[in-house]
């Protein structure tokens, strides 16, 4: 039977008379509004324990202060989200081991290139039943090929992984603006169920799917995509062709995500995580903002000197996606079939110049 509306609200309680205690890991500035979501939903639901606990990789704020302290004592992430109180039960801890002791729901939300480190200080140090879910966009590619978040944490620390992504530049959402969500599940309803209620407010409408690759391969795609569209707003070339570069990089998002895992649900494209996502940060978000001033200096400031400059410590996660994408479609022989994506990574590393980015060839990219 379909999963009712009140089934993924936790209204007939299936499976959540635990109270449950949630760490986030990460503490970047989505990291800090997934606090902020999560801890407001604790305080008020049953099934969780008030105190959200929040793992901060420590930094020294410029004042000298530790960002933990300032966290704790002001109730607000000063870096990452000024101006936003987190919640009174949100609590900051620097250490990562102590911060997921006695959890059993762990948020990761880290930029994805530090997945890996943290999780290797995890192994052996979570409870047997613990659950996770990746809000990180990006992948691992090895050798041996490429590994989704999700599974990364999944693998290592021998747990369920669910991930959420969608429509969501994090400073919006901070400020109540009303905005939708995906999770993806892969086996077991009522942990999607319990992940749907922990997220949800009034202003944030999230919505469970079977199908965990396409909605983490649409997050995670999307942002080579903004990079695009970020070019041709620094090339000034308007409206129909930013449009133009969303339709093909849709087309291109589900293409490898179809090759990749042949289980990608076509109506994936269709929900928050999709279309939305897509949109939002090509209007929006950092990745269309760098390049942007990438294209407008010609390609003659790079990427990591802009990243520096312009986002204060946040990180850009299109470009390494862009080159992490290439090094998949050059060891498959699909480059050809990605003419978008690999143009990104062509101009990201300056083998070719802003304006390329529409001079590939169109025909190639009819194919189904
Ligand atoms: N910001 C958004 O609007 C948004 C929205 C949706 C999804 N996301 C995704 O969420 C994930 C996290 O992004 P964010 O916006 O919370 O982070 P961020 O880019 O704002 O901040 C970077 C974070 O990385 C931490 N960090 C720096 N060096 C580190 C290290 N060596 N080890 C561990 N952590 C280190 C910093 O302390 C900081 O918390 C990314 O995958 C991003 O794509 C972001």
């Amino acid at each position: 039977m379909a999963p009712s509306l009140d089934d993924f609200q936790g209204r007939h309680g299936g499976g959540v008379a635990k109270r449950s205690k949630v760490t986030i890991v990460g503490s970047g500035n989505w990291g800090s509004v997934a606090a902020k979501l999560v801890a407001s939903n604790a305080l008020k639901l049953d099934s969780f324990h008030d105190e959200v606990r929040m793992w901060v990789y420590e930094e020294t704020l410029p004042n000298g202060k530790k960002l933990t302290d300032v966290i704790n004592r002001e109730n607000e992430n000063v870096k990452y989200l000024p101006g936003i109180k987190l919640g009174k039960n949100v609590v900051a801890d620097p250490d990562l081991v102590h911060a997921v002791e006695g959890a059993d729901m762990l948020v990761f939300v880290t930029p994805h290139q530090f997945v890996e480190g943290i999780c290797k200080r995890l192994v052996g140090k979570l409870g047997k039943d613990v659950e996770a879910i990746s809000l990180i966009k990006g992948m691992e590619v090895k050798r041996e090929g490429p590994r989704m978040i999700s599974s990364v944490i999944s693998d290592q620390l021998g747990i369920n992984c669910c991930v959420l992504m969608g429509a969501n530049i994090a400073n919006e959402i901070a400020e109540g603006k009303f905005s939708e969500a995906t999770v993806g599940y892969r086996y077991d309803r009522a942990v999607a169920a319990k992940w749907v209620q922990l997220f949800t407010t009034p202003y944030f409408s999230v919505t469970p799917v079977q199908d965990v690759e396409g909605v983490e391969l649409c997050g995670t795609l999307k942002n080579v995509v903004a990079i695009a569209a970020g070019f041709v707003d620094g090339l000034e070339m308007g409206n129909n062709t930013k449009a133009a570069i969303m339709r093909i990089g849709l087309r291109e998002m589900k293409r490898f995500s179809k090759l990749l895992f042949p289980s990608v649900k076509d109506t994936t494209f269709f929900e928050s995580c999709g279309v939305a996502d897509l949109i939002t940060t090509c209007l929006g978000g950092r990745n269309r903002r760098v390049a942007e001033a990438f294209a407008k200096n010609r390609g003659e400031r790079s990427f990591d000197v802009l990243e520096a400059e312009m986002l204060h410590g946040q990180k850009l996660q299109g470009v390494s996606t862009a080159s992490e994408l290439y090094e998949v479609l050059s060891d498959r022989g699909w480059l050809e079939m990605f003419p978008l994506f690999a143009t990104v990574h062509e101009i990201s590393t300056g083998r070719l110049p802003p304006s390329a980015i529409v001079e590939y060839d169109g025909n190639s990219l009819e194919v189904a």
